[in-house]
């Protein structure tokens, strides 16, 4: 018996020497060490000998088993290490690697002017007209006759109005006036509303103009509204679009839908008003035009001018997003250039 355990443990190291893996570790340690393993099936046989040699056979069968439950182990442990160090070699994760950027995209920095002077005005009470109010392709009523500009008025001309092939009075619109003539055909007052929108000018583009830009219109049609109330809103605009600190100025002008009419113009950013080529050395950019709703204009739409009054505003998106982030060239926002639009 003694002989045969001798056998097994030489078996047993001899196929510990070729083993490769801890898969095979694992046979071996299955095959002689295990409750149905050869040394075990031995100690079974125990119970046939005499008490004197079941102590002796016993005592060195677990000897036996000790010492190769001992050899296992380091066995184990050296391919253990092993297999680690071949698995952490090629797993092997930089993590000083640059992570790889998701690309996000962004509101393009007209559309974030666009929501931001939407917000301004929830806040004085208007709300955004609906847009088949303010249509991009516009008839020559809307955008003329509606807004009193006599037929063979030069100012059908000034605004270098893109004419179509559609019809003879289809025009795109040069302004979004004509959305003021929809909404108070619709509406009754008290109306407050503001209407932004692309607007199409046939214009020799440089860096102040583009033949193409956006406007948002605005109208407020009630009893009682005066030149001082249109002060009151459009400076509190300024005020939260721009900040205290900016200074602006009103200008008498003329518009034809409304009477009397001014203009709005703020300082230049650049020059800090001392004048510069942004601002054709005069220190100012105008903004926006605004007056009160002309009484022919209420006329023609049936609202009573006795009982009625109001005011509307058009501003210029471009140059209110220029003058805040100071931007010398309005074909920086089509160009879609991602150095720039990035920085929004
Ligand atoms: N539509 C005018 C323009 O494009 C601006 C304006 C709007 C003026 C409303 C008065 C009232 O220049």
């Amino acid at each position: 018996m003694k002989n045969q355990l001798e056998l097994i443990l030489k078996n047993a190291e001899t196929d510990l020497e070729k083993a490769q893996s801890i898969n095979d570790i694992e046979e071996i340690k299955l095959k002689y060490l295990s409750r149905k393993g050869e040394l075990n099936s031995i100690k079974k046989n125990l119970k046939d000998l005499s008490d004197e040699d079941k102590r002796v056979v016993g005592a060195f069968a677990n000897e036996i088993a000790q010492k190769l439950e001992t050899e296992v182990k380091s066995k184990y442990e050296e391919f253990y290490k092993k297999e680690l160090d071949e698995k952490l070699k090629c797993e092997k994760i930089d993590v000083t690697l640059p992570g790889k950027s998701i690309p996000m995209g962004k509101i393009h920095p007209i559309t974030q002017t666009i929501n931001e002077i939407t917000e301004i005005f929830h806040t004085l009470g208007f709300t955004v007209a609906p847009d088949k109010n303010s249509p991009e392709v516009e008839t020559e009523y809307y955008h003329f006759d509606g807004l009193n500009f006599p037929k063979d008025h030069p100012a059908r001309d000034m605004q270098d109005t893109f004419y179509t092939t559609l019809a003879p009075n289809v025009i795109l619109r040069g302004q979004t006036s004509g959305a003021q003539v929809r909404v108070m055909e619709e509406m009754k007052p008290p109306i407050r509303i503001i209407a932004p929108g692309r607007v199409y000018r046939n214009e020799n583009v440089n860096s102040r103009k583009n033949n193409f830009f956006h406007q948002i219109e605005g109208l407020y049609v009630d009893k009682n509204v005066s030149f001082s109330d249109l002060k009151g809103i459009l400076n509190e605009f300024l005020r939260l679009y721009f900040g205290a600190s900016r200074p602006t100025r009103f200008r008498s002008s003329f518009f034809p839908f409304t009477e009397p009419s001014v203009e709005i113009d703020v300082q230049c950013i650049m020059c800090q008003g001392k004048g510069c080529r942004t601002c054709s050395g005069t220190g100012w950019l105008e903004i926006l035009g605004a007056g009160m709703v002309d009484v022919n204009v209420l006329k023609g739409v049936g609202i009573d001018p006795e009982v009625y009054s109001g005011f509307a505003f058009g501003m210029g998106v471009e140059r209110l997003a220029m003058l805040k982030y100071a931007i010398d060239d309005i074909r920086l926002f089509f160009n879609n250039d991602e150095r720039f639009l990035k920085q929004f």
